[in-house]
């Protein structure tokens, strides 16, 4: 038996991760960036096969993650979240930086940000999971808290679309109970 709210309680943060250069680029949310080993520091980020951003990442061999604050612009979880590059510009008007490898860095509303060279790709059949060794990281702003996956479902009432790994349909959830009864 699957309880899928047990999968609700597995803890992440809230990302943009960007890739290409100065004349092109794009990025997208996600909440599946964690760290896999200490030495040397590698980041995994998991990339769904039909993102935009999937073409730049394998161009390059590098990514950048925006680590989000708690209060982070529905703007950009629209922008970033739920439109693909393929369509708009995403990174027009960003306030943006450029890593050592070239990489866009989005730091509109980011607590901290890292960059990282591919080192591995792991096909994951829907995803691609990019193995990154941290090139560089910074803390841009110590006062904001970083936004977890849980305050943006909870707090800000925020939901995940059907391409990022966490997506969970409905139909697979028990109902729940009216309010009377809770
Ligand atoms: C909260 C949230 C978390 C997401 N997490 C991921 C993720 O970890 N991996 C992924 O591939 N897509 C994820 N997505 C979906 C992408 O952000 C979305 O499909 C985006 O439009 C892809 O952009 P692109 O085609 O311009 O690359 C997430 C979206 C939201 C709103």
């Amino acid at each position: 038996m699957i309880s899928f709210e047990a999968l609700f309680k597995i803890s992440y943060g809230i990302y943009i991760v960007s890739s290409g250069n100065k004349d092109h680029g794009n990025g997208f949310i996600s909440n599946t960036v964690f760290q896999v080993t200490a030495e040397p520091p590698q980041f995994a980020a998991t990339c769904n096969k039909n993102n935009f951003t999937a073409g730049f990442i394998q161009q390059t061999g590098a990514f950048s993650v925006s680590v989000l604050h708690k209060e982070a612009s529905p703007d950009l979880f629209g922008r970033f979240g739920f439109r693909s590059g393929k369509d708009i510009d995403k990174l027009e008007g960003m306030d943006l930086a450029y890593g050592e490898t070239g990489v866009p860095i989005v730091l509109n509303d980011c607590a901290a940000w890292l960059e990282l060279r591919v080192v591995q790709t792991i096909d994951a059949g829907t995803h691609f999971i990019y193995i990154g060794e941290l090139v560089q990281a910074a803390v841009l702003d110590e006062t904001k808290e970083p936004m977890s996956y849980l305050y943006y479902r909870e707090a800000r009432r925020g939901v995940a679309p059907k391409n990022a790994p966490t997506y969970i349909d409905k139909s697979k959830l028990a109902p729940k109970p009216p309010a009377s009864q809770v």
